[in-house]
């Protein structure tokens, strides 16, 4: 599956983003182990605190769909710079990384794609084994 339809998917999530305090817009595609592709887009609320990141729901919903594994991840936002997840983000994304693989995180921007892993991005992450 291409790193393309990926972005793709992450730009079509933005589409849906519920951003009406800060404006941000933010997408996420996350690809499962399974190949499947499951999306995300930021969620925001009247009591700002309660957001949720594009990359946490997509996140949540390759989970409910029973898959364990995130194969790579695409993040777009409306700005059309690079947005390089949240660090409550890049924690969640390692619960579901492979463990002896390279996690590859997309950062779609105006100018092309900035390719980033998951290790770079969270050194040294906390795992409970
Ligand atoms: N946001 C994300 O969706 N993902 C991140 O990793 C960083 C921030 C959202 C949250 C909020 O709706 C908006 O961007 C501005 O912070």
């Amino acid at each position: 599956m291409s790193i393309n339809e990926l972005v793709e998917a992450s730009k079509e999530a933005r589409e849906h983003a519920y951003a009406r305090y800060s404006g941000f817009k933010v997408g996420a595609a996350v690809r499962g182990a399974n190949g499947r592709i499951y999306t995300g887009c930021n969620v925001e609320n009247a009591s700002y605190g309660l957001t949720i990141c594009a990359e946490r729901n997509a996140v949540a919903r390759m989970a409910c769909d029973g898959e364990r594994v995130i194969e790579a991840v695409a993040i777009s936002c409306s700005e059309g710079r690079p947005a390089p997840p949240c660090g409550a983000c890049r924690q969640v994304l390692a619960e579901f990384a492979p463990k002896d693989v390279p996690l590859h995180i997309y950062l779609v921007s105006d100018e092309g794609v900035e390719t980033h892993t998951l290790d770079d991005l969270l050194p040294n992450a906390f795992r409970l084994e």
